[in-house]
């Protein structure tokens, strides 16, 4: 009987060591949405100038620059962008998709509502809108 309790006591301390460690692991998410659940994306209305282009501006234009493109890779305008949405490259590389370069180089990840995002804006053909 004595050793059952002890047991069990020991069984409810590593289950709260396990959850809190869980917990802590939280505070290195550094997407606002996987912190804060509840906060909406809103996908509605997916443009290239109101949604795509600040994106870029934001993660990807200082190595993609027309003036000194990374990898021959320019995020910075319409056409250069279009370039690799059209051939796949884009999708690989943001969604870390083997085969692809992983982007941003030696940076987070985007977060899931951005590339939900420039998926849905790929998926429309990636239009100058
Ligand atoms: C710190 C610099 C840096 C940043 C920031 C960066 N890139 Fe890159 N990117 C590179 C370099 C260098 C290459 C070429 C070498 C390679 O493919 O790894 C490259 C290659 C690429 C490629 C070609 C990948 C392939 O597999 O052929 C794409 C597409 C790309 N980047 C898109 C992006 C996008 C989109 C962002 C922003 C989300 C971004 N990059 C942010 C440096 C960067």
């Amino acid at each position: 009987m004595e050793h059952r309790i002890t047991n069990k006591r020991l069984l409810f301390l590593s289950a709260i060591a396990i959850l809190s460690l869980f917990m802590m692991q939280g505070c290195y998410y550094d997407n606002e949405e996987e912190m804060y659940p509840s906060v909406p994306c809103d996908t509605a209305n997916v443009t290239y100038s109101n949604t795509i282009a600040p994106i870029m501006a934001d993660r990807c234009n200082t190595c993609h620059s027309q003036a000194s493109p990374s990898g021959q890779v320019v995020t910075e305008n319409y056409n250069g962008l279009k370039v690799v949405a059209t051939d796949g490259r884009l999708q690989g590389s943001v969604n870390h998709l083997s085969g692809y370069s992983a982007m941003p180089q030696g940076g987070a990840k985007l977060s899931a509502c951005n590339l939900k995002k420039i998926d849905i804006w790929i998926r429309k053909g990636s239009q100058d809108n």
